[in-house]
């Protein structure tokens, strides 16, 4: 590698105008890099501010069609739906799940109808339909793989069915991909596309999720880390998403974010696929509380995290902020 010396090496004359910082700016961040996840609740005309999550709204399927919407006039190419399901359809057997009336069902079949030219995307794992809030099924105590696997191509059925673009699957159980896309393939949904949730790791940053979906109760002090991976690790994570490629995901996903972007890195480099990052609940929350006790400026934070991700190779980002983020890039 070349990089040549100070003083005929000036790292700093590139970045003196602006001009010229856009000229070498690698991947610039823009509008088609994000995704927006979406909190749907049941009711009409409602929005149900997120204590954990200031500025997160959960929002009726009516109100939802509005605001992906405008979502889409901004040019975002995608949403990804979060089901806030009644704690009294909740089930061990998480059998809501594949109920193809269940709120994400009827909420995709909305989208499809009334909103055009976005993209949808729905998490397929049991937890929002669990009494225990893990992802899967429940034996003697332990998460089981094989049983809940045939759960969750149920679930990616319904959710195709209803109209769903890509398929992303959290669970963390071993084989789902290849299994939910001989279910889709065999249902006929060739077209739909799966985004593995590939490096997930068992990660104290979910917790305002947690509280937003009303599992944190459900969950207790148990945790998810006989299936969801142990952070320190990073050869499994190339591991999980070669496994992933070869079962025909199409996209991967590295979740969290930020305290995670060499996996991004090495995603990117080692298996050369479309990458994604899930900026999630507790780096949105500690970007925004800060902000909220007038320590930082928010808008300056968040696009430098998304920035982040964007030299860490990652080909677009799941946040909180998609639809913030997308005018602060059309209005400079
Ligand atoms: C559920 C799921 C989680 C998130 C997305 N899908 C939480 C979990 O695994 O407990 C987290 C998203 C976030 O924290 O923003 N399978």
């Amino acid at each position: 590698m070349h990089t040549g010396s100070f003083p005929r090496t000036r790292m700093r004359r590139n970045r003196r105008d602006d001009w010229s910082r856009r000229l070498v700016r690698e991947r610039p961040l823009g509008v088609d890099d994000l995704i927006w996840p979406v909190f749907v609740q049941e009711g009409d005309n409602q929005r149900t501010p997120i204590p954990a999550m200031p500025g997160v709204e959960r929002l009726s399927i009516d109100i939802l069609c509005e605001e992906v919407g405008r979502a889409a006039e901004l040019g975002i190419p995608a949403v990804a739906l979060f089901p806030i399901v009644d704690p009294a359809t909740k089930s061990e057997e998480a059998r809501e799940a594949t109920n193809p009336e269940n709120l994400v069902c009827r909420a995709v079949r909305a989208l499809k109808e009334r909103v055009k030219n976005i993209g949808v995307i729905c998490d397929v794992a049991l937890d929002p339909f669990t009494s225990h809030g893990q992802d899967g099924l429940v034996r003697d105590g332990y998460v089981v793989n094989d049983e809940t696997v045939a759960m969750l191509q149920k679930q990616a059925v319904v959710q195709a069915q209803a109209g769903c673009d890509v398929i992303a699957p959290s669970d963390m159980m071993d084989g789902r991909i290849g299994a939910v896309r001989d279910a889709l393939d065999r249902e006929g949904f060739i077209h739909t596309r799966i985004m593995s949730y590939a490096a997930k790791y068992a990660s104290a940053y979910y917790g305002p999720f947690r509280h937003a979906m009303d599992t944190a109760r459900n969950l207790g002090a148990a945790d998810k880390r006989t299936y969801q991976m142990d952070p320190g690790n990073s050869d499994e994570a190339v591991r999980e998403a070669a496994l992933d490629l070869d079962e025909g995901a199409d996209m991967l996903m590295v979740k969290p974010g930020m305290p995670y972007l060499d996996i991004v890195r090495r995603l990117k480099e080692e298996l050369r696929a479309p990458t994604y990052v899930y900026q999630v609940s507790g780096e949105y929350a500690m970007l925004r509380s800060t902000a909220d006790l007038g320590r930082l400026d928010f808008r300056a934070a968040m696009l430098e995290a998304l920035a982040g991700f964007k030299r860490a190779g990652a080909d677009g980002i799941l946040t909180y902020s998609a639809v913030d983020a997308a005018r602060w890039l059309k209005n400079g």
